[in-house]
């Protein structure tokens, strides 16, 4: 029988990260409060698999036999016998710690718990369990099936072995894993921070978001930080500022933005709400104003 992976989530991140590890033979169950959060999860796994069927890189074959690997549930009751499970959920401390005691109750002594945390810190998810040796930070980037880079974060009580295991099953999805320690934002969104923030605070002073944008882009960066942010999601990119700013003592360096926050209250989160920085069409894609 197939290794089986949980993936707890599953929205932008929780439902790519499923996409993956099927595509590379897991049996996945895939986890969420509402079957509507479940739906739409697939929606996106499907809309990806098509795009990569119509540009050949894979079959409908395969497609289908990914589709067929990830099952969904509601309950965390079906993370039973998976030997990995990565927690996607929102980025908020008293809801991933009360997922972690959850689980905790419900999975095998062997298996490894991972955060998909992008700023809190693994000490703290990891001290609600009784076994803290068996918790790892798993950082998958946004597109998850697409991305490579994975860090693998050593919390100061993960042990060898799974931290081991979970190298192990990135490589196995065909990922590069980077082991970090359990610094707040570990390496990339702790660089990466004030490519947002500095971005944030120019568009506050009115400059135009597209032209921060193309300048970034025509620089060589692949995507310009205000409409990655819409991709990554405004809710999702307030809340890890908001983290690292408390995380690094109120640091200037990582004040989180007015605007950002605003954007966020009004409901513009990006891609995910059809509208941010940029408006989206039902497909995703950016559309012309
Ligand atoms: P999201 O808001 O798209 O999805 C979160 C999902 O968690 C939702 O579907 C929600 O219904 C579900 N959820 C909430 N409470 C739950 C519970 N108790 N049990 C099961 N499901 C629950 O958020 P996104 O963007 O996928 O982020 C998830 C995690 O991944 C966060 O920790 C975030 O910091 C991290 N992350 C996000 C990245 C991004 O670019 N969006 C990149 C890398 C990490």
């Amino acid at each position: 029988m197939a290794e089986r992976v949980a993936v707890v989530g599953a929205g932008t991140m929780g439902s790519g990260i499923a996409q993956s590890a099927a595509a590379c033979g897991f049996e996945v169950a895939l986890v969420d409060v509402s079957e509507e959060a479940l739906e739409r999860g697939m929606r996106s796994v499907r809309a990806n698999l098509e795009r990569r069927v119509e540009r050949g890189r894979i079959s409908s074959e395969e497609r289908d036999g990914v589709l067929g690997r990830i099952s969904t549930f509601t309950s965390l009751e079906s993370c039973a016998g998976a030997s990995l499970v990565i927690e996607a959920v929102v980025e908020d401390i008293g809801v991933k710690r009360e997922v972690f005691r959850t689980l905790e109750r419900v999975v095998g002594e062997e298996a490894v718990l991972a955060t998909n945390t992008s700023s809190l810190s693994v000490a703290e998810i990891s001290a609600t369990t009784r076994r803290p040796e068996r918790v790892v930070g798993m950082h998958f980037f946004n597109p998850a099936p697409v991305m490579r880079l994975v860090e693998v974060v050593r919390g100061p009580r993960s042990g060898e072995e799974a931290l081991a295991r979970a190298e192990e099953a990135a490589r196995r999805m065909g990922k590069t894993p980077v082991r970090v320690s359990d610094t707040p934002g570990f390496i990339v969104n702790r660089v990466a921070r004030p490519f947002y923030l500095e971005a944030l605070r120019l568009a506050e002073t009115g400059e135009s978001p597209a032209r921060i944008d193309a300048s970034l882009r025509e620089r060589g960066f692949r995507m310009g930080p205000l409409e990655l942010a819409d991709l990554i999601g405004q809710d999702v990119n307030l809340a890890v500022s908001e983290s690292l700013f408390r995380r690094y003592y109120c640091h200037p360096r990582f004040r989180p933005s007015h605007l950002q926050r605003s954007m966020f209250e009004a409901g513009l989160l990006g891609r995910k709400t059809g509208r941010g920085f940029y408006a989206y069409g039902p497909n995703g894609r950016a559309q012309q104003e």
